[in-house]
Parts: C-alpha cells; sequence; structure tokens
C-alpha cells in the first residue's frame, strides 16, 4: 500500500523536531516507495527563505539524519515539490499566499488538494493557526459537487495535548471545533514503535501468554523509561512541565493501556479505540499519595565517564523549580482481570541508563519442594517486554544448576529482534507520518484517551503542587531513596535493567 496524492504542510518547520525526525522520516517514506510521485512538501515559518534555502534545509536533515542510504533520483523527486512559504502566524495575508502555494502545487504536481498539516508548534500557538485555517477555508475542503471526490484535509499535533484535564479538554475543544475527530492525528511516537505495536502481538497471536495474563498469576507490573540524558537545551520547555507530565500522561499510560487491555473484537481502528478507553477508565491511582508515589530532580553525578551537572545548574532551569525529573506512581485497573494488580510507572531523567521496558512480573510458586537454601537466587517469573534499545522479550524462569544438588536460579530466555528479523524496524515518526497520509488512526490517542489520562494523573499532579520541593537523586543513579521506599512498602523492589 502506497499513500495517495497529497501534500504535507508542516508549521515550525524550523524547529528540531522538523529537522530531527519529521523531514528525515519524509525522506525514508520516499526511498521506501512509499510516497506517491506527485507528493508535495510546503514549509511555513517566519524565516525569510526561499524555496532552495528551504529544499537545502530538508536535504542536510536527510543526509544527517535518514535511516536509509541517500539516493539522488529519490531526492530529485522529493525536492522538486518542496516549497516554502514565510509567514507568521497571525498574519492573513500569509495564509493566503499558502492557499496560493498550495493551488499552484495542486495543479503542477496533482497532489488532489489532499493536505496534512502539521503543527510543529508551542501550544500557545494552536489557537491562532487552528483559526486561520478554518478562516481560510484550508481546514475543509469545498465540496466538489455530485459523484466527484472531496479532497482529505488532516491535522496532526504534538504533545502537551493540555496540562490537566480541564486545558486538554479546552484544546479538544478547540480542535474538534475545526476538525472533525476523525481528521485529527495526535502524535504519541510511542505508538508508532515496533515494539509496542508488538504487545498486542504478544498478547493476543498466542495461546501462552493470555491464559495467565490476569490477577490469578500475575503480581505486580513495572512500566519503566528511562533515560540517561539530562534536560540538554530543552528546560525551556521541560521548566513547569515535568515527567509526569511529559511522559507518563502519554507513553507510559499508553503502554498500560496495551498491556492491560482486553482483546478487541477485531483489530479495526474503532474496536481498538473502545478497549483503551475502557482500561483506561478503570485505571486510578492508589492511595494514600504520599506512600505510593516519589518524584526527584537529579543533582551532579556521573554518568559512565562522564561528569554531568544538576538541574540547578542546567542552563535556563529556575533553581527553585518545582518541576520533577523523574516521577514514578502506584495505578490500579479496576477490572476482573486486574483487580489488586499495582502497576508501577516511573521515568525520570538522567538515570542509569536508558531503557523502557514493560516487566509482568508473576507470583511465586504457590509451594516449593525444595530445601529453602536451595532457591536463595530464584526470584519471581517474569515478561519483560523490551521497548528500547535492544528491543525485543526476555522470559524469565528458575532452572537446575548444573551440578549434584538441586539449587534453582533465575535464567533468561530471549527473543531479539535484530536475531529473528532480517527487516529493519522503520523509525517512529515514519511510521506514524505514513498511517497520517493514509488516513489510519489505529496508532492515534483520541481525544476521549487523551482526557482520561489526565483525568488518571490529575490528582498526583495537585498534590505535588501543595508539597513541597521534589526529593533529590545523583544523576546516573535509579532515582530518589523515596521511589525505592514506595515500592519497599509493598515488599518490592524496582528491575535495575
Ligand atoms: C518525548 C519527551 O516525548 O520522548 C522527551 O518529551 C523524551 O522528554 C523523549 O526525551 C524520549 O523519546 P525516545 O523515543 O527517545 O524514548
Amino acid at each position: 500500500r502506497i499513500a495517495g496524492p497529497c501534500c504535507m504542510v508542516i508549521f515550525g518547520v524550523t524547529g528540531d523536531l522538523s529537522r530531527k525526525k519529521l523531514m528525515p522520516a519524509i525522506y525514508d517514506l520516499a526511498n521506501r516507495g512509499l510516497l506517491p510521485p506527485s507528493f508535495a512538501l510546503v514549509g511555513f515559518a517566519r524565516r525569510d527563505w526561499a524555496d532552495e534555502d528551504f529544499s537545502q534545509t530538508v536535504l542536510d536533515a536527510v543526509k544527517e539524519h535518514a535511516r536509509t542510504p541517500f539516493r539522488q533520483e529519490v531526492w530529485d523527486q522529493l525536492a522538486a515539490g518542496i516549497r516554502f512559504v514565510t509567514g507568521t502566524f497571525d498574519d492573513d495575508a500569509s495564509y493566503t499566499e499558502l492557499a496560493n502555494a498550495l493551488t499552484t502545487l495542486d495543479a503542477e504536481r496533482g497532489t488532489g488538494g489532499n493536505y496534512a498539516f502539521y503543527l510543529a508548534i508551542p501550544p500557545n500557538a494552536f489557537p491562532v493557526v487552528l483559526e486561520q485555517l478554518s478562516r481560510t477555508g484550508l481546514a475543509q475542503a469545498a465540496d466538489p459537487g455530485p459523484g466527484q471526490r472531496k479532497p482529505w484535509r488532516r491535522v496532526v499535533i504534538e504533545k502537551p495535548f493540555g496540562h490537566d484535564l480541564e486545558s486538554a479538554k479546552e484544546l479538544n475543544a478547540l480542535v474538534n471545533g475545526v476538525f472533525p475527530e476523525e481528521s485529527v492525528f495526535r502524535i504519541d511516537h510511542y505508538l508508532g514503535k515496533e515494539t509496542v505495536q508488538n504487545l498486542l502481538a504478544l498478547r493476543f497471536a498466542n495461546e501462552l501468554f493470555e491464559p495467565i495474563w490476569n490477577a490469578n498469576y500475575v503480581d505486580h507490573v513495572q512500566i519503566t523509561m528511562a533515560e540517561d540524558i539530562g534536560l540538554g537545551g530543552r528546560a525551556g520547555y521541560y521548566d513547569g512541565i515535568g515527567a509526569a507530565r511529559d511522559v507518563i500522561q502519554n507513553h507510559l499510560l499508553q503502554l498500560l493501556a496495551l498491556t492491560a487491555m482486553e482483546d478487541p473484537v477485531s483489530f479495526s481502528p474503532k474496536q481498538l479505540q473502545i478497549e483503551k478507553i475502557k482500561v483506561l477508565s478503570a485505571t486510578k491511582l492508589v492511595e494514600p499519595l504520599d506512600e505510593t508515589t516519589a518524584r526527584g530532580q537529579y543533582t551532579e553525578g556521573w554518568q559512565g565517564s562522564e561528569h554531568v551537572v544538576g538541574l540547578q545548574d542546567e542552563e535556563g532551569f529556575d533553581p527553585n523549580s518545582r518541576t520533577e525529573t523523574y516521577a514514578a506512581i502506584t495505578l490500579n485497573v479496576d477490572t476482573r482481570r486486574w483487580a489488586g494488580v499495582p502497576f508501577y510507572l516511573r521515568t525520570g531523567k538522567r538515570l542509569g541508563r536508558r531503557v523502557t521496558e514493560i516487566a509482568v512480573v508473576f507470583k511465586r510458586a504457590p509451594h516449593l519442594p525444595f530445601d529453602a537454601t536451595m532457591t536463595e537466587e530464584l526470584g519471581q517469573n517474569a515478561l519483560v517486554v523490551r521497548v528500547q534499545p535492544d528491543e525485543g522479550i526476555t522470559l524469565r524462569f528458575g532452572s537446575k544448576v548444573p551440578g549434584s544438588g538441586m539449587e534453582v536460579r533465575d535464567v533468561n530466555m530471549d527473543f531479539s529482534y535484530g536475531e529473528s528479523f532480517t527487516e529493519s524496524s522503520p523509525e517512529a515518526y515514519e511510521r506514524l507520518i505514513f498511517d497520517v497520509l493514509l488516513g489510519e488512526p489505529s496508532l492515534f490517542p483520541v481525544n476521549e484517551e487523551v482526557e482520561l489520562s489526565w483525568r488518571i494523573l490529575d490528582p498526583v499532579l495537585e498534590h505535588w503542587a501543595e508539597t513541597g520541593k521534589p526529593d533529590t537523586y545523583e544523576s546516573g543513579t535509579w532515582g530518589p531513596v523515596s521511589a525505592d521506599e514506595m515500592l519497599a512498602r509493598t515488599g518490592r523492589e524496582w528491575r535495575r535493567p
């Protein structure tokens, strides 16, 4: 399947996201033969650029970040459809120019009047751009008359989808006032990752796991997204947002939804959505929040052999800020399947290493017919979905240590993408942009999911806002002591991936 004729317009095209992710992804799609020859790309930004300047920027980005090899003929085909419109978000004349550029491209390349508007812009710019797209009629194609196909118009938005439930509702109302929900594509790039999509294959294409995927056998679930990087140049965006809003509200709650949801009636977008909404509706924080959550800010320390500064010394970060760079919460999913099983979610910057994983940890065997000294190194069985890096799945179980005794110790059985498949995984943005152009909505959270996620998170955000400064943790460690205490209270401990 390849995308049909269309044009993508990127607002905020001079930002990092465009350069590192969007432009390379578009080239990779073209290189894999998934874009039609008529595809066009329009950049919209303040900069006083000619088409050639923009084209050169795209080329540089492609050469630096694309996954697939550079091929001149692919680039030439793509470059012929690249245009740039200089404009500010609130200027009427700029949108007239944009509309003209799109009409000319339709005539020259045959884009069919199908447009995807990618808003890679700060959230405070959403209202004005949406208003302009509505005012100029770009958001809705005119009815072409009987027997003619109406061109499609879609909008792609990046998080943050609001700051809390109330602001998320306002944002959704604003977006849906201009684009109907089926034309809105909210990016959660975790859903574009192969390993995340594979969760559904693992659970629903096999007979092996699903029978024990419930409270009868599962002790708890740990979902971890650890990063070794600090804030770097992103302090301006991050200060006031923090780890819970940045990552838990979207990526980690989506991972929870895919891990905990019931099997969908079919794999249609609607049926998947129904199951995700159901499970998010049943998910809530465990009280008391003082004991079941933890947060922290990193201090200076060592990341491998590199000495790194603490948050207080990051450029652009307010030293008095209460913004957390580490967050851990405990959730319950109140359904028959999961009653009483805690889901622990944690994320942090400047942790021991970069790793994202979902660990389903099973109960201990009800009876061990071995001498207790023989099972000292036997832990709990676990199925670990390694989202990244080193993508794959690990099954941990006990095995007899070779020798004359009956000592039992944990061993791992591994599936690794690299060893099992020769096909390479597309980058998350490549997959998601392709789906936008196809109009395939399965991998994009809908308004209700976004609102449910804020409903889950809001109480802890309010709690933290009322309870002073976050704890601290040394860079290169696994988070604040309070996070370890949080699990220790229930007799459990965090995995050290
Ligand atoms: C983004 C967050 O959504 O995900 C960043 O805003 C984070 O803070 C990034 O660094 C991590 O993405 P990935 O794909 O590298 O795990």
